[in-house]
């Protein structure tokens, strides 16, 4: 078994038009609708649908496969699930191996949106359905469905978050941080954080500090892509944790003792803002910081326990997962899958379904995280 690479080995993930033909009963994903007869099954044992994930070197990923081995497995369900380990290059590999397994569907989360239009192609070309995983494939028409996060109102969290902290201040020091350019998703949670913040930069409650492109556009209620692109280009951690950590002790080297006190920082996910966060918490001058992060990643939620991080926002893979197998399941059987939304990738409107957020602090983390059963009370201490 190659390196990165996982076989699950209940049975073969085979479409409900197979599992029929070899006498097994329907998986309970299937959709609920009748099975049209022009259905093109997989042969028996051969695999139907493969899995690429950008990387196992952010807990955010490792979340993803546990949740889709957690669901695959309770459905009887076998599949592949390779990594890209960041690389654009391993991920068109990573492609190419399972399309030359037979998949017939290819759930698939880029490492660079733009990148990953020629992985599309070629499944496309093979004639495999493609399923954009949690980050929209951009710059080609071979996305055939979307399943995600209401990504905007990420961003929106987390501003909101920011503003009510701030609630009654006055030229209140803000640190923007961004994802990274190559992810689209960056743009959407900047363009939600933007359309929050802007107001309150505009009415004086809060000062940017570590941005000059976003001074100058801070009169701007809303931002072209290309505008968010100059921002992004300055405040960005690429997703990266030491990235974000030297961004940030380079902005704190560089602002002024004035700047620093009470301070709010928009930061893009739990990884970045433990790196900034530390950084922040290191600086003798800053009194008191409130940080936004997502994911809900285990080490971000001890961290709002601890003080550390003030909230996260809680993006329940669970249903991310089951969306992408249901939609999967749907395409097997030739079927469409739900659609609630578009998202245009600069070629096609991209039917999708974005699911709800939650923003989740000290006062919530017991509920939305434990009692909602995300993850076990015996994974963190100092509990309420
Ligand atoms: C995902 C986030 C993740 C980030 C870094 C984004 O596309 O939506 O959940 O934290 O990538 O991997």
């Amino acid at each position: 078994m190659k390196k990165g690479k996982v076989i699950l080995t209940i049975v073969s993930l085979i479409l409900v038009a197979s599992l029929a033909l070899v006498g097994c009963t329907t998986p309970t994903v299937a959709p609920t609708e009748s099975q049209p007869a022009e259905a093109q099954p997989a042969a028996a044992g051969e695999l139907a649908v493969g899995i690429v994930l950008p990387t196992k070197d952010e807990p955010r990923w490792i979340q993803d496969e546990t949740r889709f081995k957690d669901a695959l497995s309770k459905d009887g369900y076998s599949v592949e699930i390779l990594f890209s380990q960041g690389d654009s290059a391993k991920e068109k590999q990573n492609v190419e191996t399972l399309i030359s397994k037979g998949i017939k569907v290819l759930i698939i989360c880029p490492q660079d949106s733009k990148a990953a239009a020629a992985s599309a192609e070629a499944a496309r070309a093979a004639g495999v359905k493609v399923i954009s995983y949690d980050r929209l494939i951009t710059d080609t028409d071979a996305v055939d469905y979307y399943v995600t996060f209401d990504s905007v109102a990420v961003g929106q969290a987390q501003a909101q978050y920011l503003v009510d902290k701030a609630a009654g201040m006055k030229a209140a020091p803000l640190y923007l941080y961004a994802g990274a350019a190559s992810d689209n998703n960056a743009f959407l949670f900047f363009e939600g954080a933007w359309m929050t913040l802007q107001p309150k930069i505009a009415d004086g409650t809060f000062v940017i500090k570590n941005s000059a492109e976003a001074v100058a556009l801070q009169d701007k209620a809303t931002l072209t892509r290309d505008e968010m692109a100059k921002i992004i280009g300055q405040v960005t951690t690429n997703w990266d944790f030491s990235v974000a950590k030297n961004l940030a002790e380079a902005n704190l080297t560089a602002a002024a003792a004035e700047d620093k006190g009470e301070v709010f920082i928009l930061a893009p996910n739990d990884g970045t803002a433990r790196s900034i966060a530390d950084a922040f918490a290191a600086d003798g001058a800053v009194t008191k910081y409130t940080i936004t992060g997502q994911d809900a990643e285990k080490a971000s939620v001890q961290y709002i326990i601890d003080g550390k991080q003030s909230m996260t926002v809680l993006k329940d893979v669970r249903t991310l997962v089951s969306d992408a197998i249901a939609a999967a399941v749907a395409m097997l059987n030739g079927q469409t899958p739900e659609k609630t939304n578009t998202y245009n990738n600069g070629v096609i409107d991209v039917p999708a379904k974005p699911s709800a957020v939650v923003t989740v602090d000290q006062a919530n983390v017991k509920q939305a995280i434990i009692d909602s059963g995300y993850y076990p009370a015996t994974d963190f201490t100092g509990l309420q």
